[in-house]
């Protein structure tokens, strides 16, 4: 997603200057040409010739400094740039931008950029929360600036509290939403992930391995795509990610009752959740004493939420996943004339490495009309937005 993006990064005098490193070296490693920019007291806190080994490209620190004499660098590098990214960004840099103040490399790139400018602030929370820096982001906003809310946690000054500059990877996962097409803007999307959990008494139940990273995965992808998201989850290994609507369910039957109420405003539905097709006839309000010998629970089937949804569906665009060990291709066939889906993504949950609990996924796409595309191993995260734009295609 970042792949050949011209970043500018932005590093401003805090003590999180140190993470700007890591994202640095995470930018670079996902194809993208990032060009450090430093404060003076960003170089309190961590050298010049990190950023320079860590992005390969020279580093800017001063206005008048010019690396190539025939460029004017603080307005070549905006220019040339496809997203600035301010992290940290202190309480003095916000201010600064906010009022327009114009007297370093950073302030005098940003007030020349015309690209999207991401502001991640970092400080202490009374700093943060004190009206001056309030009112500042307030402005950042107006100005179409992104502002990353900051994290809560333990601070370096010994406060806990808002004003954590978020993780190296969450940066990096922000930074990528912003290449991703909105192809899906004004639509609205439901996803199911994760396993359903079948009780067989209150402290007993029958599941399976779905972490729901494929599910978060589509769900996070139709976000980035400019979708109205609602996820429907079982108990998931990773967390929700934000801006998308979460409601948590249990059994196939909470998530039946769920989906029904949904169902019918949505412009896509996405099952890749990992239903059980069987649950305990009977389940035990008291916790089920042991007996010696062979104990036999009998089960009964669930109702197949797909193929209810697949017999309701009027103007949407339905798509099933199958989790096939065996005759990939005729499993997924079949279910997607028995479920009546749009679209059934096949993956072979026996190959090492990929489906369920994996990072990454290798899946063949079957359409309604008899077509196919395979898609190759790839992360879970690359992998949803390839499929979804797939099915945008399909949506009405
Ligand atoms: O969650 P992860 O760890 O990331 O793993 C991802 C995954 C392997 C779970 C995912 O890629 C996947 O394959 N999901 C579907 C798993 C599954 O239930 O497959 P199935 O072939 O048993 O079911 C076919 C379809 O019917 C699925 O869309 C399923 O949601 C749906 N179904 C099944 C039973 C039922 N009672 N109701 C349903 O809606």
């Amino acid at each position: 997603m970042v792949n050949d993006r011209n970043i500018l990064l932005c590093v401003s005098g805090g003590i999180a200057a140190y993470k700007a490193c890591a994202l640095t070296s995470k930018l670079v490693q996902a194809g993208a040409n990032v060009r450090v920019a430093m404060t003076q007291s960003a170089e309190q806190f961590v050298g010049k010739a990190t950023f320079q080994a860590l992005s390969r490209n020279p580093v800017y620190t001063d206005v008048f400094k010019e690396h190539d004499p025939t460029k004017i660098a603080h307005i070549d590098i905006p220019d040339a740039s496809d997203l600035i990214v301010v992290a940290p960004a202190t309480a003095n840099m916000i201010a600064k931008l906010a009022n327009g103040i114009a007297d370093d490399f950073i302030t005098t790139s940003i007030l020349a950029a015309t690209c999207p400018v991401i502001v991640s602030p970092a400080m202490n929370v009374n700093m943060l929360d004190h009206p001056a820096t309030r009112r500042n982001i307030e402005t950042l906003k107006s100005f179409g600036y992104q502002i990353i809310e900051p994290g809560v946690g333990n601070l370096a000054c010994g406060w806990i509290g808002g004003g954590r500059l978020p993780e190296p990877e969450d940066l990096l996962r922000i930074i990528e939403s912003q290449f991703v097409p909105k192809h899906l803007l004004g639509k609205r999307v439901l996803v199911t992930a994760g396993p359903t959990v079948e009780r067989i008494d209150p402290v007993r139940f029958l599941s399976n391995d779905s972490s729901g990273k494929m599910g978060v995965a589509l769900a996070e992808a139709a976000r980035d795509m400019g979708a109205d998201v609602t996820l429907v989850h079982g108990p998931l290994q990773i967390p929700v990610p934000a801006g998308v609507t979460a409601i948590p369910v249990e059994s196939s039957a909470d998530m039946l009752e769920t989906m029904l109420a949904r169902f019918d405003a949505q412009h896509l539905v996405i099952k890749s959740a990992a239903v059980a097709d069987y649950r305990p006839k009977t389940v035990h309000a008291e916790k089920h004493k042991k007996v010696h010998g062979p104990l036999t629970i009998e089960l009964e089937e669930t109702t197949d939420i797909l193929k209810t949804l697949g017999m309701r569906k009027t103007t949407q665009t339905l798509v099933g996943f199958a989790a096939e060990t065996e005759h990939l291709e005729t499993h997924a066939r079949a279910k997607l004339e028995k479920k009546r889906v749009d679209y059934l993504v096949a993956n072979d949950v026996s190959t090492p490495g990929v489906g369920f609990g994996a990072d990454e996924n290798e899946v063949t796409l079957f359409r309604a009309d008899g077509s196919s595309t395979r898609l190759p191993r790839q992360t879970k995260r690359q992998l949803a937005i390839e499929l979804l734009t797939h099915f945008k295609e399909g949506i009405q």
